[in-house]
């Protein structure tokens, strides 16, 4: 295969280096094309540039592939855990388990939040959303801790990573009391990672708390499958902003901020407002169907087909077969989670989304998976953040250790006025 690329301009031809990846991707390498031929490249959005190399995620979407660290998404939902997952992400390999009994250790630690932060919550509006609430707490962090912000001092990196993954659960449990006017309940580090947050989400002072070891599985294999998508938006937002040498937490801020939009995370909280837009119009599946197929704008399909994979979501398989175990166990059969499974037939079989490659993704039956276990909507996405962070972290720190480090800085096509002179006020 050709190790480089020719391109004609004006008459000049110049020859690019190609560089191919572990798994045969290949880019043709720009980074000396404007300082040799004064031209750029274009691409808005990014969907044909790649902006790194990383060894931390594979994804093949014709095939759909999701690999963390070589391992694929299937296996690691069948025998790892999310915080085993964590630490393939952030240190590249699976743990020993005396490397994972510290991590855990370590992670137990750092679960507390500083008294200081009932009052920064406190301080929100009740309504306040949990990605609004949990950006500010986790850039708030810095200001906890000033010991920990030098992005190349590798014990203040390992310091923040254990308090920003242990902490966020504490932060987003918060952010949810809050709203609901309920006591913020202190971490209880014997119930584990995912029956602590259980337990401080759901839990009050007034009765004790058993986690639903059917809700704990469910909840640490929505947190395996989100923990990692290599360059998404938000992960993309990490990278860019961890660029400018800031701290890690302001980079997590950012990305926190990034997953909340619609288009990337905030997709799963869309999929249920659309489901009880559904039975509120009592409507049937096929009624909203008919009405989307035609353009009716009131009836926006979300929570199907994917920008990368072109035929299914790996992730989608795990969840869906998840999602139908978690509500056989729990029994819950709402209006809503029936209207979803309605969608669901008639999206596998009607060609207007075989056609469209319009299959259920992954937002899809996280959010039906999130409502049965009783989540409030509003909370969704901040689930999907609290998988994501180890993705998140795991890309923040390859940035800062790779050798062609530097500042995020895109160019542009300036199609502006040409120069103009100042006009006086009193000439306009
Ligand atoms: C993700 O997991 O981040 C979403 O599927 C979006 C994406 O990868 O672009």
């Amino acid at each position: 295969m050709a190790k480089t690329a020719q391109l004609l301009i004006d008459g000049k031809t110049f020859e690019l280096p190609i560089v191919e990846g572990s798994e045969g991707e290949r880019a043709i390498d720009i980074s000396s094309l404007r300082k040799e031929s004064g031209v750029i490249t274009l691409d808005p959005g990014y969907a044909n540039t790649g902006s790194c190399k990383s060894a931390i995620t594979f994804i093949d979407g014709d095939e759909g592939i999701l690999r963390y660290r070589g391992i694929a998404i299937e296996e690691l939902a069948e025998h790892s855990t999310f915080i085993e997952v964590a630490y393939l992400l952030v240190y590249g390999h699976l743990p020993t388990q005396d490397e994972l009994d510290a991590f855990k250790t370590s992670i137990t630690f750092h679960t507390m939040i500083h008294e200081d932060f009932k009052r920064f919550f406190g301080a929100m509006p009740k309504d306040a959303h949990p990605m609004a609430a949990c950006s500010a707490s986790i850039g708030a962090l810095a200001t906890f801790y000033p010991d920990g912000l030098d992005p190349r001092d590798p014990q203040q990196v390992e310091t923040s990573v254990h308090r920003l993954i242990a902490k966020f659960p504490t932060m987003a449990a918060y952010s949810y009391k809050h709203s609901i006017g309920q006591p913020f309940m202190y971490p209880r580090n014997e119930l584990g990672y995912v029956g602590n947050f259980l337990y401080m989400l759901f839990g009050t002072p007034c009765e004790e708390y058993e986690v639903d070891p059917v809700i704990k599985k469910a909840i640490d294999l929505l947190l395996i499958l989100h923990a990692d998508h290599e360059q998404n938006c938000s992960a993309s937002t990490v990278r860019i902003v961890g660029s400018a040498m800031g701290n890690l937490f302001s980079a997590i801020s950012a990305g926190i901020q990034a997953l909340w939009g619609p288009s990337h995370g905030g997709a799963n909280q869309e999929v249920i407002e659309m489901l009880s837009a559904i039975r509120d119009r009592g409507l049937s599946a096929k009624e909203f169907v008919e009405k989307a197929k035609s353009g009716d704008d009131s009836a926006r399909l979300m929570g199907f087909g994917h920008r990368v994979y072109k035929n299914f979501d790996p992730r989608m398989k795990i969840i869906r077969n998840a999602c139908i175990d978690v509500l056989e166990k729990l029994g819950t059969q709402t209006k809503l989670l029936e209207i979803a499974m309605e969608l669901q037939e008639i999206a596998l079989k009607d060609d207007y989304f075989i056609s469209r490659k319009l299959y259920p993704n992954v937002d899809f039956y996280s959010g039906v998976i999130y409502n049965a276990i009783g989540t409030p909507s509003n909370l969704f996405t901040a689930l999907f953040a609290l998988g994501r962070l180890p993705g998140w972290i795991a890309q923040w720190m390859e940035l800062h250790a790779d050798p062609q480090f530097k500042i995020g800085r895109p160019r542009q096509i300036y199609t502006g006025p040409k120069e103009t002179p100042y006009t006086p006020i009193e000439k306009r």
